[in-house]
């Protein structure tokens, strides 16, 4: 009875005595220091070396635009040596030292956010230091996340992904790997498998959201949630009218090895394909996604969504209208009427890419790199990515520039550390 009373007295009086740490440690970093000292002062609270800091930049001058700071920027692009997949397996061999010294452990949502826990799909092949530098941008103990790493990764890759998980009780390696090709339907099997163990998860998540190894987080966790929470269960994706993709379904393709880049991808026949079971009427859109729990729930349990994904096997890039044909399918959950007008990627707030074709037109031109007419991010986009209102910046490599993604990081601990005070 005593021992009982006294674990009651402790459980309250714990996170009382927790909360107070907290706070005395935010108001230290948000109050105790003048300008200069508070960069350092979020620097000491990133794992690596800053080469911000190391190159003296500023990222609220980067994000102002000053010429003379995104001109150091362009220097240090050329000096960049990241660390190395087998880096990051050794790093996580010790959790215990993992966990606090990258900073996983001081992570920790408002009640808010724990009321509204999120799902993470990560299909990842390569990087496993940025996989987890994405990973420790979204991380909140609360929510859960799947990795689904290539059965083609290196093995360094493999083995750095099962430390990840090893480390945090609440990421975990899909129960079922792909060999993932390009454009194939093992993309999207990919993604299945993990929404299916995601769905087997404790977490009673709200919302899935699917991201590759290059994306980069643009909001903080509590800005998603509030973001989310005003869908008020709709799904989030793009979802438009065919036109000339109909190619993409009206004949059987068949996998193809290609001598160049991909291993191997799907061409078209001459075979015709027969239409789309269950009278379905087709909407392309991107392989990114926000969805509600109870949707997936019914791309499950639903013969439809099933007929769909096997007359889907022999398409060009499924990923591409799967999702984007069953959210319009009447009756699912936050369904799309199939009247409503196109769901465009300015629409879909998931993924802000920037296309090569659109610059000018739509947006200012990248300062990144383009990698097949898809731009990575350089730092003089900082502010337009932070300010366009989109949740997730695709694509970013620091070997393209890794100032851009320390600012990214620096922006989004900022809020994080703000909101809490
Ligand atoms: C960084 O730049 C901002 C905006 O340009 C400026 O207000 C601030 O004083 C600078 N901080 C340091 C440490 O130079
Ligand atoms: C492995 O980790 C230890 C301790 O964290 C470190 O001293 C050592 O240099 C690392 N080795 C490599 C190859 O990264």
């Amino acid at each position: 009875m005593r021992r009982f009373w006294l674990q009651r007295k402790l459980t309250k009086v714990i996170p009382f005595f927790s909360t107070l740490i907290i706070l005395v440690y935010v108001c230290t970093i948000v109050f105790s220091n003048e300008d200069d000292s508070r960069l350092n002062t979020l620097g000491s609270m990133f794992v690596r070396p800053r080469l911000t800091i190391k190159h003296g930049i500023n990222c609220s001058a980067i994000y102002d635009m000053e010429p003379v700071e995104v001109q150091k920027s362009l220097v240090v692009r050329k000096s960049y040596v990241g660390p190395s997949d087998k880096n990051v397996v050794n790093a996580t061999s010790d959790c215990d030292r993992f966990v606090v010294s990258d900073g996983f452990d001081a992570i920790q949502g408002s009640e808010f956010e724990r009321e509204f826990p999120l799902a993470y799909s990560l299909v990842v092949h390569k990087n496993a230091d940025l996989v987890e530098r994405l990973l420790r941008a979204i991380y909140m103990p609360h929510n859960v996340y799947c990795i689904h790493y290539d059965q083609k990764s290196s093995d360094d890759f493999k083995s750095a992904m099962q430390g990840l998980t090893r480390c945090l009780p609440n990421v975990f390696i899909a129960s079922k790997l792909e060999r993932v090709q390009y454009a194939d339907i093992s993309r999207l099997k990919a993604e299945l498998n993990c929404l299916s163990d995601l769905m087997e998860s404790e977490v009673k998540w709200k919302y899935i959201i699917n991201l590759c190894g290059q994306d980069f987080p643009l909001r903080t966790n509590a800005e998603l949630v509030s973001d989310l929470k005003m869908l008020k269960g709709k799904n989030m994706m793009e979802s438009k009218r065919p036109g000339e993709k109909k190619q993409r379904w009206s004949f059987h393709h068949a996998l193809k090895n290609d001598k160049a880049e991909y291993h191997e991808y799907p061409v078209r026949t001459s075979e015709e394909k027969p239409p789309p079971p269950h009278n379905i009427e087709m909407f392309v859109g991107s392989a990114y996604f926000t969805l509600s729990r109870e949707f997936v729930l019914f791309v499950q349990r639903s013969p439809l969504a099933t007929d769909f994904l096997s007359w889907s096997e022999d398409t060009y890039s499924p990923d591409e209208h799967f999702w984007a044909t069953l959210v319009r399918v009447p009756g699912v959950p936050g369904e799309v009427l199939r009247s409503d007008p196109d769901i465009t990627e300015l629409h879909s707030k998931t993924h802000l890419v920037k296309w090569s074709y659109l610059e000018e037109n739509l947006y200012p031109p990248c300062t990144g790199e383009h990698i097949r007419a898809v731009c990575v991010y350089g730092a003089a986009e900082l502010r337009w990515l932070l300010n366009y209102g989109h949740w997730f910046a695709n694509k970013v490599d620091p070997n393209i520039d890794p100032i851009l993604i320390e600012c990214l990081e620096e922006k989004l601990l900022e809020k994080r550390l703000i909101s809490k005070s």
